[in-house]
């Protein structure tokens, strides 16, 4: 299947208005064997790096690696993602893990919306990459142990996410079993099933209309 088909069947209608960027953004596991040009990852990571967060702590870090620039420290990353990813993610030519402080730098306190905020931050990196035809596919099935002892992390930091990077590759890839995902629509919930009005559970007239 041609990779514009796939974007094609991807893109989905919303049910209200929203920017394209949200319809058209999903998580392959197919990637092209092409770099992706270190401005975009520099612009992704700048997307990040505008990211609000509680107390402006910017709790978020990532720890990058590419496999045409640096092959070695690619694989020391791919090898902090679990089994399963590993297999489709070593397609991806550009790694990514995302981690958080889980204290605030001001006073030592718990920072109870830093995991909010990593993501967050790396919501807004993978759209960045959308408006640039790149694809992120984010990761929670990674080692976490090994990722610590790998970048020698402190312990104030807790590894959050992997994520994989690259244009978009062909599904024929991939095996059976993950080509069926690729090639399927995505779907969602409606907003009545978690946009809550008057009790919990009830959903908000305004959605129902
Ligand atoms: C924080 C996070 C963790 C995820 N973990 C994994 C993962 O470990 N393996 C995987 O194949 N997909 C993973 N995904 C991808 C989701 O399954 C995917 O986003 C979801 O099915 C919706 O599909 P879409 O992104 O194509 O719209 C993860 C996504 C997020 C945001």
């Amino acid at each position: 299947m041609e990779t514009s088909s796939v974007q094609d069947l991807k893109t989905t209608t919303p049910a209200h208005d929203i920017l394209d960027l949200f319809a058209e953004r999903w998580s392959p596991r197919a990637f092209a064997d092409r770099p992706v040009e270190p401005e975009k990852i520099r612009r992704m990571l700048e997307a990040a790096r505008w990211t609000m967060s509680s107390y402006n702590e910017q709790p978020w870090r990532y720890v990058v690696a590419s496999r045409h620039e640096d092959p070695e420290a690619y694989e020391r990353l791919l090898g902090c993602l679990n089994e399963g990813n590993q297999e489709w993610a070593q397609n991806a030519p550009v790694l990514m893990m995302s981690f958080y402080k889980e204290t605030f730098s001001e006073n030592d306190q718990p920072n109870r919306c830093a995991p909010h905020d990593v993501g967050a931050a790396s919501a807004a990196l993978t759209f960045q990459a959308t408006a640039m035809d790149v694809y992120v596919h984010q990761m929670a099935g990674i080692q976490k142990d090994v990722a610590r002892e790998t970048y020698d992390v402190p312990d104030d930091f807790e590894p959050m996410a992997g994520l994989a990077v690259g244009y978009l590759g062909n599904p024929d890839m991939l095996d059976e079993g993950k080509r069926t995902a690729e090639t399927s629509p995505r779907s969602r919930t409606s907003l009545d099933a978690f946009v809550f009005g008057d009790g919990w559970g009830d959903s908000a007239s305004f959605v129902t209309e």
